[in-house]
């Protein structure tokens, strides 16, 4: 299948960079987050605190295995990757890039977004996303195709970087 996947952590840029993929490539734009919530009707900090985080990956696997289209940018969120199982779906989907940024990257784009993410506290943040990035990095690099450095660079830049190796893949675009 050729779905062009976005995976990384909070902060990552993958929602914006999905919309400025989609100019480029004419691909339709599925933002799991955005999915689970409308198909919960609650948004994912209330999913969190009504059910748990458990019953919110489990959420997120099912949308995975449902999943069946092609010719989409999959925005993922961040945890995605946690379950070996989505590691290997997510592969099979498309091509899969790791939207790769150090936690001071992070920090300073998370830092007024708090509050809106359960996992995440603004006077803990740093720590946070340095326990986060260690468990995850791993997980991230195994699941992905492509590791894309966001540090110091704009979103035009990093779109150019991954519809450039779209390219030399052979996928086709209508825009
Ligand atoms: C999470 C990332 C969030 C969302 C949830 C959990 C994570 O998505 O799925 O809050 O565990 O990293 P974004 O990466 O789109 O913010």
């Amino acid at each position: 299948m050729s779905n062009i996947i976005l995976i990384g952590m909070m902060g990552s840029g993958k929602s914006t960079l999905s919309h400025q993929l989609k100019k480029m490539t004419g691909y339709k734009i599925i933002d799991c987050d955005d999915l689970i919530e409308n198909h919960e009707n609650l948004l994912i900090k209330e999913i969190f605190s009504l059910y748990g985080e458990k019953h919110f990956r489990k959420l997120e696997s099912d949308f995975l295995n449902d999943f069946n289209d092609d010719e989409c940018i999959i925005s993922t969120g961040g945890g995605m990757i946690l379950s070996a199982e989505n590691r290997l779906r997510l592969k099979s989907l498309g091509t899969v890039f790791y939207l790769s940024g150090s936690v001071v990257t992070l920090y300073n784009r998370l830092l007024d977004q708090t509050s809106e993410r359960p996992l995440l506290e603004k006077e803990a943040l740093h720590n946070q996303l340095s326990e986060l990035l260690e468990k995850r990095s791993d997980l991230y690099l195994e699941a992905s195709d492509y590791v894309i450095s966001i540090d110091s660079k704009t979103t035009d830049e990093v779109c150019t970087e991954i519809y450039t190796i779209l390219r030399e893949l052979d996928y086709i675009f209508s825009v």
